[in-house]
């Protein structure tokens, strides 16, 4: 039992590793490499590409970081009993995990409306005319929503830590 529960929380810190690490790779790393002269020209295939390939990949880990986290409050001896009778949010601890679920809900919606609705729509306008206003709109819009995404993932994070040691 012991070793399951090591072993969900190992997965649980990997998921959020290669989720985050994927993100600021996207953002620090790719983003400003398309804008460099000479990658210009492939610039909306790259971005596309990554993109969907990063989409699925991201989608897994979120799904990883639910299952896994639900398995780390099983072992803490929390089940859906204590959900639904509000026990779980007892505590500095039920008071932590609960604003890290509403962090994690908000993350879920705006990475579905990032890779449903905004994305697509950006990459659709960047490949019909790549220097139009409205394209550089939809691209920013984009863009803020990866940012603030990847602000409220680090945040989780930390909360993920004060979780399990206690606040500061
Ligand atoms: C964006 C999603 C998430 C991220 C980035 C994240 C990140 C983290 C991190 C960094 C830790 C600390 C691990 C440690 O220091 O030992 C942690 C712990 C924990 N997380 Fe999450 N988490 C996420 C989602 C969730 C969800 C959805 C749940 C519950 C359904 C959850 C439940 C927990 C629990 C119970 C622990 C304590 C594990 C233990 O027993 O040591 N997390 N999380």
């Amino acid at each position: 039992m012991r070793f399951l529960y090591l072993f969900s929380v190992w997965l649980h810190v990997v998921a959020a590793i290669i989720w985050i690490g994927g993100a600021l790779f996207l953002a620090l790393v790719l983003v400003p490499a398309t804008r460099q002269a000479a990658y210009r020209g492939i610039a909306p295939a790259l971005i596309q590409w990554s993109g969907a390939r990063f989409r699925s990949i991201s989608w897994v880990c979120l799904a990883t970081l639910l299952l896994s986290g639900i398995c780390n409050l099983a072992y803490r001896g929390f089940g859906w009993a204590d959900l639904w009778s509000g026990q779980l949010w007892q505590g500095p601890f039920g008071r932590t995990l609960g604003i890290k679920l509403l962090l994690v809900a908000l993350i879920l919606l705006l990475s579905a409306v990032h890779d449903f609705v905004i994305g697509p729509q950006a990459r659709e306008r960047w490949q019909a005319d790549a220097t139009a206003a409205e394209t550089l709109r939809l691209r920013r819009r984009a863009s803020w929503f990866g940012r603030i995404n990847l602000l409220l993932a680090l945040i989780v994070t930390a909360l993920g830590v004060t979780l399990v040691r206690g606040g500061i």
